[in-house]
């Protein structure tokens, strides 16, 4: 009663005219009943999702849910004010966003460790037995390891009020809106006894069939289709506008539990049927296993079941399920000790090899591409598969013609492994190098000691020419938007580009430009002011664009932040190239060539050995790459100066210490690094080392390091502070 009055004094507050207010007290009342009404149906409604997307047991037919949806859906537009945001209705509610906000996660999402086989397996469970000193079997629960998209869920009192990506762990993006549309996945909690907050973990995924026809969709459309389910997932969670996320067949199954505000069960079994209960969905799999034994065995029984699951999954998590055993055994590095991913081998298929094309790629180097009947493996559909290099395909003796095995491993390239000899035809033909470049017709060489086949035709060669180009303009070089693979190609057939150069004269080709199809003054307009904006850049990526061999964005990062400009670089290129010219004494010893040539500058920086160092050096010794860089220049392409000595040492006074091995340098070129940057890496942890780089399989001190409160940090922390 006392609600009803407040409704309608505060309605009648706001008209002065009493008719008015009398007008209102009817529909107060009424309002009173749509407001039971509304929250019956948003009841039935929530149970009646549950029993279809969770439970795979509808009660009603569509035509009745729909009927009682749009009943909702009226009552709500006449009470605006009854709406809530939990309500079914309100799943594509929000407007399409300009762009993500971040959102730093409560407690980080962290990564997993692997195995691979079974002896790993058994590691695995020696080190929680030995670290628990427990030596009876271990409860684990075992889950597939889905393959889509980490989220992150948070549910304030059983509401939903945010999803976030996974992000780099710590910090994600806010796709709140995205995540509504989810269709099994509760905006509110059932039951009751919800912690105060609660943070969900789990994966965002689309069923195989589900995925297959919305490509078929988009393909009719016009659009491009996804390469696998999980792209799909993770694509389609990252768009801008809501309602196309409304539109895509997505799928939540938790696994997890962030941040719980309430009484934790002591199992994460029981918190996981905790969940299930509260409707969140809950893979089908998953199992309470008791010892090694048992985990070996659930997974023998989920790889078989795999080929038959809609959801794709790529190996099996086992988890130590006692809460406080896994509190005892803690991390390393960013993955917990209690938990790791048993990966599953790369899928593969066979299929018929049609014909061998040899790419032409940036460098000149030929590649041996399979053309197969398409067939679907590891989660996409392949049409085509490497075959490295003639040296490999020799030894395999793949022929046209063949049966072959092509496996294809997450977004790894496919390729061919080997023929099946079984069923090799009569007339499979053996394959032949290539005498000659299939795009420029130029002899090719084959340099003693190399297995790959080079074009001999430099920039004669338009497909060089074409990959060098995508290569300058590619993200982590000068970045230009709107000049892509498709742009370049035909820019250099229309003979409009015949070096990087000529990117920066195309604004001399408006009219050109316009005149082609699907070109209008905009995305003209777009493209200019993209190519102009790329020209203040970095040095590093400037040196990374050049395309010198062996030179990756890492290497080009390095030398310019020991260079700081490029003249520097240049002399030191000079200086090596006259040391590789210098007669040497007759009796020279190649260690003794090895030790005169490394101590020259360049072979100083972490990551430059002897190979990198001479194509460097050949690279700046060919005049027409020196034109080049100078005609770039010319164009005014320009970066920041170097910043001041003390200013490029952003570890300086800092000391660290490295432990286990980071996935991409190692120890040595971690401490070259650190030290460059003006730090210092000791031997062992104290409560005066500022920072501890922890890589996998670290050991006594990384543990020291969370005892005393150390800062751990890992290979992407690391990077950072060396960015400064
Ligand atoms: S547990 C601390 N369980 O795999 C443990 N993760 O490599 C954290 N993933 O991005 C994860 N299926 O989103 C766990 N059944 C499962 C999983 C799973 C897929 C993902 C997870 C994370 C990645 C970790």
């Amino acid at each position: 009663m006392r609600s009803l009055k407040w409704i309608a004094s505060a309605a009648c507050s706001k008209v002065a005219d009493r008719r008015a207010c009398r007008v209102f007290f009817p529909v107060a009342v009424s309002k009173q009943a749509a407001r039971k009404r509304a929250d019956a149906l948003r009841e039935a409604l929530r149970e009646h999702n549950h029993r279809y997307y969770v439970l795979d047991d509808p009660s009603v037919s569509d035509a009745e849910y729909d009927r009682l949806f749009r009943e909702l859906q009226s009552i709500e537009s006449d009470y605006p004010d009854l709406l809530t945001d939990d309500s079914p209705t309100q799943r594509v509610g929000a407007r399409p966003a300009t762009q993500f906000s971040s959102v730093d996660h409560a407690s980080p999402m962290l990564s997993l460790g692997n195995c691979f086989d079974d002896q790993e397996l058994q590691d695995f469970d020696r080190r929680v037995r030995e670290t628990l000193g427990i030596s009876s079997d271990i409860a684990y629960i075992g889950e597939p390891k889905y393959d889509g998209a980490a989220v992150n869920l948070s549910y304030d009192g059983g509401v939903l009020v945010r999803g976030a990506t996974r992000g780099d762990g710590r910090t994600g993006e806010d796709i709140t809106s995205n995540i509504r549309t989810i269709r099994n996945l509760p905006l509110r909690l059932r039951g009751r006894g919800h912690p105060a907050r609660l943070e969900v973990r789990g994966e965002v995924v689309m069923p195989r069939d589900e995925f297959a026809q919305l490509n078929a969709r988009l393909e009719a459309a016009g659009q491009k289709a996804f390469v696998n389910p999980r792209n799909a997932a993770a694509g389609s969670l990252r768009q801008l506008d809501p309602a196309i996320t409304a539109d895509r067949p997505l799928y939540f199954y938790a696994h997890g539990v962030g941040v719980y505000e309430g009484n934790k069960p002591a199992s994460d079994y029981d918190t996981m049927q905790q969940l299930k209960a509260w409707g969140l969905p809950i893979g089908s799999h998953l199992t309470r296993l008791d010892g090694l034994d048992a985990c070996r065995d659930y997974r023998a029984s989920l790889l078989q079941a795999r080929p038959g699951m809609q959801v794709e999954i790529d190996g099996c998590v086992f988890k130590v399920d006692d809460e406080a055993a896994r509190q005892e055994l803690g991390f390393v590095s960013r993955a917990p000790r209690w938990a790791t991913a048993y990966k599953f081998p790369a899928e593969e298929a066979t299929t018929t090899l049609l014909a061998v094309e040899f790419q032409v790629g940036r460098t000149g180097a030929l590649t041996p591409v399979a053309r197969l009947e398409p067939v679907f493996v590891g989660g996409a559909t392949v049409s085509n598969a490497t075959l490295h290099n003639m040296d490999e395909i020799a030894r395999k003796d793949v022929r046209i013609g063949d049966t072959v095995t092509v496996r294809r491993a997450g977004d790894v390239i496919p390729e061919v492994l080997g023929p099946v000899l079984s069923e090799r035809p009569d007339d499979a033909q053996v394959i032949q190098a290539p005498r000659q470049c299939p795009d420029c017709g130029s002899a090719v060489e084959r340099p003693e000691g190399e297995a790959v086949i080079r074009c001999t035709g430099g920039l004669v060669c338009q497909a060089q020419l074409r990959e060098a180009l995508k290569h300058f303009v590619s993200r982590q070089a000068l970045d230009i938007d709107g000049l892509g693979a498709r742009q370049i190609e035909q820019f250099v057939a229309e003979g409009l580009l015949a070096s990087p150069v000529d990117i920066f004269r195309l604004n001399t080709h408006r009219a050109a430009l316009l005149e082609r199809d699907g070109y209008g003054e905009k995305s003209v307009d777009n493209l200019l002011g993209a190519i102009e904006a790329s020209k203040q850049t970095t040095l590093a990526r400037f040196i990374y664009a050049l395309g010198i061999r062996e030179v990756g964005s890492t290497t080009a990062n390095d030398l310019a932040a020991h260079f700081g400009e490029l003249e520097a670089l240049q002399s030191a290129a000079r200086a090596y190239a006259d040391k590789l010219a210098e007669p040497a004494p007759e009796d020279e010893t190649a260690a003794a060539r090895e030790r005169r040539l490394g101590e020259s500058e360049l072979r100083q920086m972490p990551n430059v050995g002897p190979t990198v160092a001479e194509h460097i050096a050949g690279f700046f010794a060919e005049p027409r790459n020196r034109e080049v860089v100078s005609a770039l220049l010319a164009q005014g392409i320009e970066w920041p100066a170097p910043r001041a000595a003390s200013g490029a040492q952003p570890l300086k006074g800092k000391t660290l210490v490295l432990t286990g091995s980071l996935p991409d340098w190692t120890r040595d070129q971690a401490k070259q690094r650190i030290e460059a940057a003006g730090g210092r890496v000791t031997g062992s942890v104290s409560k005066k080392t500022d920072y501890v780089v922890a890589g996998s399989d670290a050991g006594s001190k990384l543990e020291k390091a969370e005892r005393l409160g150390v800062s751990v940090i890992d290979q992407s922390g690391l990077q950072a502070l060396l960015e400064g």
